[in-house]
């Protein structure tokens, strides 16, 4: 007999519209992400797969059976999913007038929108986008799946960012995504949008899918994978101020125009998504493996979510907010924790610069690993809830969570273990974790690695588009059918 579960709790899987939607129908052609998978030079460079989106699963297509697969076959009640910034505008919107204030630093931390403006994007955005997106999110609501609908899963508008002339000359590129005040304002206004025109079909909101992530593996990954490439420390800390603040003002702009959303949680819910990891010290005899695990852990697990809920902005790294790194005016609300949790990452201490933040190496996994080399650590997915609920006191959600196995034989072990994990959390730690979101539902694009990686609870025929369940879809369906484990 399984231990049960909270009544109401979500089980649900995760995609993201880059990833799932193509394959099938209209491309979404206009992104960073779509220019960065098709550099010839990266390519070359092996930096990515020179595997094509275009033959991923055809969710734009077949989103009716594929809910159906995740209703009859999962027994899943949630579904997680992501808009696409670029299919609904891919032309420039920025000369759309809004009133705009910035800080003494040069920083915004307000953006008027108006309904004249709306009325604006309106006249601009692709229509058949809005109708396709329209008919999703209505059939998710008519087999009775709950929608979690995040804003921003990554590709940014090739107007606004260009990773290439980034990647090659970042002085002289106009077009610098995240690293720039537009970019903040552009996403502001497409969140109001959004939520103006789809409110009526959404149950609850994630804004930013891993601000770390974007910014650690664009801007401080050594093997480059991300869009645009680079390696600065500093580059890193200042894309995750702008994705903080980008967070609170698209909260802001959804709670103001979203007047018909309901979730569990009540009216217009709107969380944000961090990946948190477990860091720990390669060597724990040695201090500097100890310090440089610990910086790793703050700057990348902590930063972020003390900039979201404090306007605390440590853009020196030194564990101590300056006057000038306080900007509690940047703070507009957070709902809920969205919490990603994949695996533990041994730390070693390896100078490379006399920036701090550069002076470290993620050791290969030893032990127990997935096909693409993470450590199974099923603990640390209770250590991360307890700390991020105990320290900024939201709801939590697991809204990713799972493992890249080619041949499913371990993905069945991963879950039960997690999930294992998850009920001690919620009964003997007392956190109140609302839902589980399984990563993935098929097989998709994995980014710079494109179709190598297998997270999905289905494989998928890339000619057929026929969906073949793994091991793992009878496991799963009995934990959300019993609601227990
Ligand atoms: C991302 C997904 C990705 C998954 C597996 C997460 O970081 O949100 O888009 O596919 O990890 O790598």
């Amino acid at each position: 007999m399984g231990k049960k579960f909270p009544e109401g709790f979500l089980w649900g899987t995760a995609i993201s519209s880059f990833q799932a939607e193509m394959g099938r129908g209209e491309p979404s052609n206009k992104t960073d992400w779509w220019a960065w998978v098709h550099d010839p030079g990266n390519i070359e460079e092996g930096i990515v797969s020179g595997h094509n989106p275009l033959n991923g699963p055809g969710f734009w297509e077949l989103y009716a059976d594929d809910f159906r697969l995740l209703r009859e076959e999962l027994s899943n009640n949630a579904i997680r999913l992501s808009i696409d910034w670029g299919r609904l505008f891919p032309k420039p919107t920025d000369d759309i007038h809004v009133p705009v204030k910035l800080d003494k630093y040069g920083h915004v931390y307000d953006v008027e929108i108006s309904e004249e403006v709306l009325r604006e994007l309106e006249k601009r955005v692709v229509q058949s986008s809005v109708k396709r997106y329209r008919e999703i999110f209505a059939e998710a609501k008519k087999q009775d799946i709950v929608l979690m609908l995040t804003l921003f899963h990554w590709p940014i508008p090739l107007w606004l960012h260009d990773p290439i002339k980034c990647k090659t000359d970042l002085e002289h590129a106009e077009r610098r995504g995240w690293l720039d005040n537009k970019t903040i304002i552009e996403f502001t206004k497409f969140a109001a949008y959004v939520a103006y025109r789809f409110g009526d079909l959404v149950d609850l909101y994630c804004t930013i899918n891993e601000p770390r992530i974007i910014s650690e593996h664009g801007y401080l990954s050594s093997w480059s994978e991300f869009p645009p490439g680079l390696y600065d420390p500093e580059l890193y800390l200042i894309v995750m101020r702008n994705l903080a603040i980008a967070h609170g003002l698209s909260y802001e702009q959804v709670k103001k125009w979203d007047k018909t959303s309901f979730s569990d949680l009540g009216p217009c819910t709107i969380g944000l998504v961090p990946v948190l990891q477990v860091f720990a010290p390669y060597d724990p005899e040695d201090q500097r493996d100890v310090d440089m695990a610990r910086l790793v852990d703050y700057a990348f697990n902590e930063w972020g979510l003390n900039a979201v809920f404090h306007g605390d902005y440590d853009m020196n790294l030194d564990y101590i907010i300056e006057p000038e790194e306080q900007k509690p005016y940047t703070v507009k609300g957070c709902d809920y924790l969205g919490i990603n949790y994949y695996s533990r990452w041994k730390i070693k201490y390896e100078e490379k610069s006399d920036k701090p933040l550069a002076n470290f190496k993620l050791m290969p996994c030893e032990g127990d690993c997935t096909d693409y080399g993470w450590e199974i650590y099923p603990e640390g997915i209770r250590e991360v809830l307890n700390w991020a609920y105990k320290r900024y006191r939201r709801p939590v959600y697991i809204t990713e969570n799972g493992i890249a196995d080619d041949k499913g034989d371990t993905r069945n072990r991963y879950l039960l273990s997690h999930v294992e994990a998850l009920h001690q959390t919620i009964y003997e730690d007392k956190v109140p974790l609302k839902g589980y979101f399984h990563w993935t539902l098929m097989d998709n694009f994995e980014w710079s690695d494109g179709y190598k990686i297998h997270f999905g609870l289905f494989r998928v025929d890339q000619e057929t588009k026929k969906r073949l369940p793994t091991k793992t879809v009878e496991v799963y369906r009995k934990i959300a059918s019993s609601n227990s484990n």
